[in-house]
């Protein structure tokens, strides 16, 4: 097959080059050019780097980076990756859309809009369709969005659980990585030897993201899900990985060991299609008492195209009617551009690419 042209927006940014080291090599995909802010126009990649624990190809680091320019995006490429911030990410976006671009967000401007997926392929693959209700998409362009890094982490065992023993409530209090925050982040001397018990807006993106992905679709219109959420969030002097413990009360009853094999056994239509960048295991249960830990198991998945795209739980216990346990992701890999890079890979497997 012919590869499928893309663009990386925010090229220089901690989503950006997660992008660019997911894209490498990638079966379906090949990046036609790298796109930041006016300050980076000329820069190579090599220039800019950001991230630390991959070997980006010299052909990557000799790349140049332009600033935005909406009509040669959409004259090089079918595809626009998105790593761009939320105050100026969602015009573009939409610009790209209508000139013809599909594109694959990061950023939170359009998630919640009603033609637009809030897409985990494992959880809510039937979403993309919704594609099709936007006004751009008989013009080829259209929108689909990932979620905030904290809400993917725990969508996943959030979803098996629902579906398995029916949820009516979950308590989640979050440990989130800084590189969450983007780069540089938050100042080294606040959060240093330190946890910020606040991070703006997180917590209420959180609860209602988790409403639309964990919902259904009737007809056009997104149904929410009707368990309740509620959600504490800290930031941790931690690089990589969210870790998040969850406290859930199930309408039916179920044993550690019937939970432990839902989330163990738990496979979906990534798995299924055996997308490129699809876990195999898309949940990992850690039976250690003090696993799953961001030192550790931040970058767990396999195949090596899925590293960091796994889902670590562990801790996992009852007490009464409630479930307690811990859950890690990735927060750039899996909860970041490698979501968003899963959502195009199931794009091209229904054919909307
Ligand atoms: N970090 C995470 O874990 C994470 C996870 C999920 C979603 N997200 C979302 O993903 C997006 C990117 O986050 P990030 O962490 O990668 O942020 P980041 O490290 O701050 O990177 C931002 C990128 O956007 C570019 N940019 C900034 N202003 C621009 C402008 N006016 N025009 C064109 N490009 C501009 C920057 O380019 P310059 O270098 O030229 O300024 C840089 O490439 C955000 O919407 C964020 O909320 C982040």
């Amino acid at each position: 097959m012919n590869k499928i042209k893309v663009a990386v927006l925010g090229a220089t940014g901690m989503i950006g080059q997660r992008f660019v080291q997911l894209l490498e090599d990638h079966p379906y995909f090949e990046i036609s050019g790298m796109y930041a802010s006016e300050r980076s126009d000329g820069k190579r990649l090599g220039e800019t780097l950001k991230i630390r624990d991959h070997e980006f190809l010299d052909e990557s680091l000799e790349s140049r980076i332009s600033a935005i320019d909406v009509k040669e995006i959409a004259r090089t490429s079918r595809v626009a990756f998105s790593g761009l911030p939320s105050d100026i990410a969602g015009g573009i976006e939409s610009e790209l859309a209508a000139a013809g671009v599909a594109v694959f967000s990061n950023a939170a401007n359009h998630r919640m809009r009603d033609d637009v997926p809030l897409l985990i392929p494992e959880c809510n693959a039937a979403h993309l369709d919704m594609v099709r209700e936007q006004g751009s998409f008989a013009n080829g362009g259209f929108i689909v969005t990932n979620a905030n890094c904290s809400t993917t982490g725990i969508a996943l065992p959030l979803k098996v659980l629902d579906d398995a023993f029916g949820l009516e409530m979950a308590i989640a209090s979050t440990y989130q990585a800084i590189s969450g925050a983007g780069y540089p982040g938050v100042p080294s001397l606040d959060i240093l030897g330190n946890v910020i018990p606040y991070i703006r807006n997180e917590e209420e993106k959180m609860e209602i993201e988790l409403a639309k992905i964990l919902g259904s679709v009737e007809g056009d219109r997104f149904v929410p899900s009707g368990v309740q959420v509620m959600v504490n969030c800290a930031r941790v002097p931690v690089v990589d990985g969210h870790l998040e413990s969850l406290v859930l009360r199930a309408g039916k009853d179920a044993s550690v060991e019937e939970i432990v094999k839902a989330l163990e056994e738990f496979r979906a239509e990534p798995q299924e299609l055996q997308l490129p960048s699809a876990p195999l295991r898309p949940i990992i249960v850690r039976r250690e008492a003090d696993r799953p830990q961001p030192a550790l198991d931040a970058f767990a998945g396999e195949p090596a195209r899925a590293r960091g795209m796994s889902a670590v739980a562990g801790r996992i216990r009852k007490k009464e009617n409630y479930i307690k346990m811990f859950v890690l992701s990735h927060n750039t890999l899996r909860g970041g551009a490698g979501g968003s890079v899963l959502n195009a890979e199931l794009a091209v497997s229904r054919r909307l690419l």
